[in-house]
């Protein structure tokens, strides 16, 4: 297995700089620095965005195969150094290696799909004869690059979430600066070196490691023409309210809920839920945290999840068979820890799990917890999922929609009615039906509504945020 290296530089203007190595990646399980990274300070921020307005031009010039060949290495790259990215990302992020493996597979699904959507930007041609006064008239428009754009990813996909921002990018020709999460920034970086492999206009891309100030930069600098944040809801809200001008895309978190509905298979449904609840320790904003199930099965489906829940291996994150690794940091995990303990006090009854060591956090179940505590409202972001209970259908819908959050929602049933209603009614952004709401292929259009976020990704969803719609009218003189 490829280790990682001692030092790792950040990317400005396409190039490789070591200004200094200033940013300590720990290894999230042992808590030793695993290695340093280079952090950039406002100036070299500002050279990164001088470059991309600069580079503006020549990569909206850039043929559509010139920009499919620059994803088509990104591809082969990335497979060739996959054990290497699962290993930077076990370390870095704390995630298990089957997990991590699971993610390098996605980015290379994602950078794919960039690969194959590069060629396919279309647009319309229309008729504007619509009355006597634009008789002889017709439009025709297509999608330009909409400019510079400025990338902030999280620290739960550091890979996977940093390509459905720099995939689509390249793949309309919008050049770009990223700042990567400051506890996990290699993923990014990994990226910005099989970039730096490619001929890409100089100042296509710069990946800037910086402290949470530094993020004011690529937020409120009007030379940028799209921010795309992901992370927590009120980082989100807040950099949208500093954005100015330009346009802002946010993938925000979650409480997401799984209806579990009477004619459903209880053992699938379980082992999905326990993969939707507790992957990656929960920290996905599609992690399953509310667990809705018919007052008939709630029984049976609860004695399922909770001696599954309670088989699941916990430890260190590079042994093959652990499933629950350690949260990002023992912060996060003592204020997830807070928040079990408040329900508990409050009346919810633990069912299984519960206690901590650290940043370890035992995947724990809970039922019957109170609507006013912050388990049952805010987005837990960690190993933990709570039991309600429905007698209708409609109910169940109408808890799911109890939150100020939308991202997506699970719905095991075998029930067609019951389907198209929940898609009708659910206020969130996608619905899966017959499995978890954390279910995703990286083509399909993901995003929130509510304080989720705005707009989608999905690569081709991306890519329309990254153009503009260029019309063009045209009078045909030959008409008179
Ligand atoms: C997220 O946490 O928003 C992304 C989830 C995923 O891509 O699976």
């Amino acid at each position: 297995m490829p280790g990682l290296q001692p030092t790792y530089p950040l990317y400005v203007a396409n190039r490789a700089e070591q200004p200094n190595t200033d940013l300590e990646v720990t290894d999230k399980f042992t808590g030793e620095v695993a290695t340093r990274v280079a952090l950039a300070d406002a100036a070299t921020i500002d050279r990164g965005i001088a470059a991309a307005v600069a580079a503006a031009p020549a990569c909206a010039r850039m043929a559509a195969y010139e920009r499919q060949a620059v994803l088509a290495h990104c591809v082969t790259r990335f497979t060739e150094r996959k054990d290497e990215l699962a290993h930077a990302l076990c370390i870095e992020a704390g995630k298990p290696i089957n997990d991590s493996r699971g993610e390098v597979g996605r980015l290379i699904d994602t950078f794919r799909i960039a690969a194959e959507e590069s060629v396919r930007m279309t647009g319309e041609v229309q008729p504007l004869d619509i009355s006597p006064r634009a008789k002889g008239y017709m439009g025709m428009w297509k999608r330009v690059p909409i400019g510079p754009c400025s990338f902030v990813s999280p620290f739960n996909f550091p890979l996977n979430l940093a390509a459905h921002k720099i995939a689509p990018a390249l793949a309309v020709g919008c050049p770009f600066v990223m700042k990567p999460a400051s506890r996990t920034p290699l993923g990014a970086i990994i990226i910005g070196e099989v970039l730096a492999e490619t001929d890409l206009p100089l100042g296509a891309f710069s990946i800037l490691p910086a402290h949470r100030d530094g993020a004011d930069l690529f937020t409120t600098d009007d030379r940028l023409k799209l921010l795309s944040f992901t992370g927590s809801p009120d980082v989100g809200w807040a950099l949208k309210a500093k954005a100015g001008k330009k346009k802002v895309v946010l993938e925000l978190g979650g409480n997401a809920a799984v209806i579990i509905d009477k004619d459903a298979d209880l053992d699938d449904a379980a082992a999905r839920t326990v993969f939707g609840a507790f992957y990656q320790s929960g920290q996905s904003c599609i992690g399953v945290q509310r667990i809705i199930v018919h007052a008939s099965v709630y029984d049976a489906f609860k004695a399922k999840l909770v001696a599954l829940t309670a088989k699941l291996i916990a430890g260190n994150p590079s042994n093959e068979k652990t499933f629950i690794g350690p949260m990002i940091d023992v912060k996060e995990a003592a204020r997830l820890d807070g928040w079990i303990q408040g329900a508990t006090a409050a009346g919810a009854t633990l069912l299984c799990g519960g206690t901590r060591d650290g940043a370890m956090l035992e995947a724990t179940l809970l039922e019957g917890v109170p609507r006013s505590t912050d388990l049952y409202r805010e987005e837990a972001f960690g190993p933990v999922a709570f039991f309600s209970k429905f007698e209708d259908f409609d109910a169940a819908l109408d808890e799911v929609n109890d939150s100020k959050f939308g991202l997506q929602a699970g719905v095991f049933t075998r029930d067609l009615f019951n389907m198209m209603k929940a898609w009708d009614k659910l206020e969130v952004g996608g619905v899966v039906i017959n499995d978890v709401p954390s279910y995703r292929v990286d083509n399909m259009p993901y995003g929130g509504v509510k304080d989720s976020g705005l707009g989608r990704e999905g690569v081709r969803f991306a890519m329309e945020d990254m153009t503009e719609i260029r019309n063009l009218v045209i009078r045909r003189r030959d008409s008179d």
